[in-house]
Parts: structure tokens; C-alpha cells; sequence
């Protein structure tokens, strides 16, 4: 495995969840579009088991928009489940989040009975830039207000819908794999918990696999299909002068451009995975 990762005080956020969880009529859960299984907390699902769930696959303008569609019916197909793609550039999300958490709760909202929803999502998903546009002035500070914890925000998306914001709960053991490296790509892990020539070599594997006119285009290299993906990394190294003394290609320049190129979507609008490709990652996880 190329990451470590570092669920924090895991215990308190559990806590904290599993608290707030109880009274809150939709749990939404923030996916990052280009690795929407690979970011979504299994450990919050188990949790959230049996309430309507609403997931947002942010970052939307980053990945590709066939697989986005892919995704997007793969959870409407689930039970009590609904799923929006989005991105930091939509120009209504609370009209939009509000719409869709009233039709997965029905008989919630009015003054009396308040539609409560409660937010999640992996570190870097966009969390924080989605609730800055939606409150503008409307967050509340809820330190001292009964029931609600120092550390969350809450959030008035309309006169009878209330958003809860409940900093991070990562789970403790990443079981799949490939689901490791997608999100260390995707930069939700710290760079110090994580080997980058690994994740990259790893990247380039999946693009060899999948985007091959992008990556061409992007490095302007020829002929590449086929190649391993540490040749790709050396070609990749050698054309934008990631080169030691003595003509060596420096690999960890050379990987960090890599990753910086996909984060920023220099590379293009990529997944990195498909659903059907993660039901067989995971179901080969559950073998070994
Ligand atoms: P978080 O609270 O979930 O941790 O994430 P946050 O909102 O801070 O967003 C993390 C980074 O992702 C930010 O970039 C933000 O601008 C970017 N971002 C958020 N939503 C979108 C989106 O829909 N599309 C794209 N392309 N980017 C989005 P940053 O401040 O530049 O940080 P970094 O990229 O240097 O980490």
C-alpha cells in the first residue's frame, strides 16, 4: 500500500457523527467526481444505514463527464439515494441541495419539523468552498447553542432546512487497494503519507489503460499505447527537462509534475475509476 493514512482523533469524530447523526433527516455525502467510490466512507454508510442518503460528486468540471453519468445512476439506482454532480462554479447549490434533500425527506420541513441534513466528505473534496458560497452571512456559530458541538456549524440553507457541518471522520483501513492510490492522486492525503513515484506509476497505469489520446496531447508524445508506465514517467521526464546531471531522468520531478498536471486538469477531465471496475477491485480486496 502507497499511503498511510491518518484517521486523526477517529474516535471523537465517530462520536460526534454517530450523536448528530440521530436526529438529522438526510445525510450528504461529498464524493470527489473523479474517484466517487474511492472517496466515499465506508465507515459513514454503515453509520448512516437506513436514512436517505444524497451524494454530490464534486469536482465534476475535473472528471470525465461520461463516467460522472455513469456514476450518477449507479447511486439513483440505490435505495433511498440521490446523487448531483457539481462543481465549485454552479450557480445555485443550496436551491439545488435543498430541492433534493426535501424530495428524500418528504414529510420533514415546515417551521415545526425542520428538514435537518448533515454534510461529510474526505479532506480537499470541496466541503469547505461549497458551504462559504451557500452561507455567505447565514452560518451559524454554534459553540454555545444546547445539543450542537464546539466544532460544527450549522448552516440555515432556508427558512425550515438546516445544515450540519461536522469536521472530518476518516475511517481507519483503506481494504481497497487501487482505492489507496485514487485518493492519494487525487491529493486528499498528506504528501509526507505517501510515496509519489508510487501513486504516479499507478496514475499513468490507469491512463495508459484509459486516456491515452489526453496524456499524448498533454506531454506530446508519440506512439504510447502499450508502453509501461514507468517508460511513459521517463518520456514524460525527458520532454519537460526533469533531467539529472549525466542525462538521468529525475523521477520524483518528473512525478510530482504528473500529479500536479492531474490535480489541476492540465492533463484533461479524467476518472480514475469506472463502477464496474471498482465492484471487481473490490471484490478482489475481499479474496486476498
Ligand atoms: P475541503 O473543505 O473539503 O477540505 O476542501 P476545500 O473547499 O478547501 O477545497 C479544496 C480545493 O479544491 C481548493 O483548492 C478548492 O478551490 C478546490 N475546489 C473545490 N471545489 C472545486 C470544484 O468543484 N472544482 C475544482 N476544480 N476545484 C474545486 P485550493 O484552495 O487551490 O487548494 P489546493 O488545490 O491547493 O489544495
Amino acid at each position: 500500500m502507497a499511503i498511510q493514512w491518518f484517521p486523526g482523533h477517529m474516535n471523537k469524530a465517530r462520536k460526534d457523527v454517530t450523536e448528530r447523526l440521530k436526529d438529522i433527516d438526510v445525510v450528504i455525502e461529498m464524493l470527489d467526481a473523479r474517484l466517487p467510490a474511492s472517496s466515499a466512507n465506508p465507515m459513514l454508510a454503515r453509520m448512516a444505514k437506513g436514512k436517505p442518503r444524497l451524494m454530490i460528486l464534486n469536482k465534476q468540471d475535473l472528471a470525465d463527464a461520461a463516467a460522472t453519468q455513469q456514476w450518477l445512476e449507479w447511486y439513483r439506482a440505490k435505495k433511498n439515494t440521490q446523487a448531483l454532480g457539481m462543481d465549485a462554479g454552479e450557480r445555485a447549490p443550496a436551491q439545488k441541495l435543498v430541492a433534493a434533500c426535501r424530495e428524500l425527506a418528504p414529510t420533514r420541513g415546515g417551521l415545526e419539523k425542520p428538514l435537518r441534513v448533515l454534510i461529510c466528505g474526505i479532506p480537499n473534496v470541496g466541503k469547505s468552498t461549497l458551504i462559504n458560497s451557500m452561507s455567505s452571512r447565514k452560518v451559524a456559530k454554534t459553540g454555545n447553542m444546547p445539543g450542537v458541538t464546539k466544532n460544527e456549524q450549522r448552516i440555515i440553507l432556508a427558512d425550515d432546512v438546516e445544515l450540519f457541518d461536522t469536521p472530518g471522520m476518516l475511517w481507519p483501513k483503506i481494504e481497497v487497494e487501487e482505492g489507496g492510490y485514487n485518493l492519494a492522486a487525487s491529493g486528499a492525503v498528506g504528501r509526507n503519507a505517501m510515496d509519489e513515484e508510487e501513486v504516479t506509476l499507478e496514475l499513468l497505469k490507469y491512463l495508459i489503460q484509459h486516456y491515452v489520446p489526453e496524456l499524448s496531447a498533454r506531454y506530446k508524445l508519440d506512439d504510447i499505447a502499450g508502453l509501461q508506465d514507468w517508460q511513459v514517467l521517463e518520456m514524460i521526464g525527458r520532454k519537460r527537462g526533469a533531467v539529472q546531471s549525466g542525462g538521468k531522468i529525475n523521477v520524483q520531478k518528473a512525478a510530482e509534475l504528473v500529479l500536479t498536471d492531474f490535480r489541476d486538469g492540465n492533463i484533461g477531465r479524467i476518472t480514475l475509476e469506472r463502477p464496474e471496475e471498482w465492484l471487481a477491485w473490490e471484490k478482489r480486496a475481499k479474496e486476498l
